[in-house]
């Protein structure tokens, strides 16, 4: 290789930024918490030197409240603060039970944030700008999003790499689907054009009912889905109340095997995207 093509290469290879992968669809209850923490602890067990880190956007803290449990989490330590112009503490890293999964909890004051970022001629690019010092410091960054189209969601949009869109498969899910088309034409356009959907993934599925089969043709016109599915079981509740990962709980379990399937299904979209290279 010509010597400066060398270092070229080196150069940037050294330079290689964390994946973010953001889950969002505004219809609530459609799986996403359940599939940023699956798929957070998936990537984090792949690969022990790999470093991934999930960040709680949404002021219910389902995701906060599983993998932290009642700990006192203040606005400042919190993603909260990712919304500041002021740069975010170190301290808003939290650990887990998994060496190599962090979390950036959240905090009730994140709904201050909506009326906060209205009148802010950056307030859709807090988070990404937030983000730039942690996409050196870790491989995999995963945004757990609010059900609603609001600014923090469209922070997520405009911070990401890819979209991953957990849904249900029913008449409304396919009119959310075309709004979250519409977001992320219009995110493309003005505010991040490396944004790409990674696909649609059906989430709670119950493959036997007629009326989900005949809707995926439907659903496929208007977004690109992934080939794994993720079943339904009451595992993934038990699992939650005992603040366990899916895997650790059930191991064996339908939705645990599945989620490992989405994991790698993703990696290998992520590969293809970098020309080869894993993340
Ligand atoms: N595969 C599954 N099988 C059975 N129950 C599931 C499965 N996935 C998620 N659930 C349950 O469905 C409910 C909604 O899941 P989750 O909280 O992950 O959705 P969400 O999209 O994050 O909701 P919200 O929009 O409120 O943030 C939860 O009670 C969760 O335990
Ligand atoms: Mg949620």
């Amino acid at each position: 290789m010509h010597e400066h093509l060398r270092f070229i290469f080196i150069f940037r290879s050294a330079e290689v930024m964390a994946i973010v992968l953001s889950i969002t669809n505004q219809k609530g209850g459609v799986a996403k918490t359940t599939t940023a923490l699956s798929l957070a602890h998936a990537f984090a067990r792949k690969n022990a030197d790999r470093k991934v880190l999930l960040i709680d956007l949404d002021s219910q803290r389902n995701a906060t409240s599983i993998l932290l449990g009642n700990q006192e989490i203040t606005p400042e330590r919190s993603v909260y603060s990712l919304f500041q112009t002021k740069k975010p503490e170190s301290g808003v890293l939290y650990a887990t039970k998994m060496p190599n999964l962090s979390i950036i909890p959240s905090n009730l004051h994140l709904v201050e944030v909506e009326s906060q970022l209205s009148g802010a001629l950056d307030g859709f690019f807090r988070l990404n700008d937030a983000l730039q010092s942690l996409r050196h410091e870790f491989d995999i960054i995963i945004l757990d999003c609010p059900p609603s189209l609001s600014v923090i969601t469209i922070n997520a949009m405009v911070s990401a790499d890819f979209l991953l869109i957990p849904l249900q498969i029913s008449k409304f899910s396919i009119d959310g689907i075309q709004n979250i088309r519409d977001a992320v034409t219009t995110v493309n356009r003005r505010y991040n054009a490396h944004l790409k959907i990674a696909g649609g993934c059906l989430t709670l599925h119950d493959g036997r009912t007629t009326l989900s089969q005949a809707m995926i043709p439907e659903v496929e016109k208007i977004l690109p889905m992934l080939k794994t599915t993720i079943p339904r079981s009451v595992a993934v509740e038990e699992a939650h109340l005992m603040r366990q990962d899916i895997h650790d709980y059930a191991p064996g379990n339908k939705v645990a095997t599945a989620y490992a399937a989405l994991a790698d299904e993703l990696e290998a979209v992520f590969a293809a995207d970098r020309g080869g290279a894993p993340p």
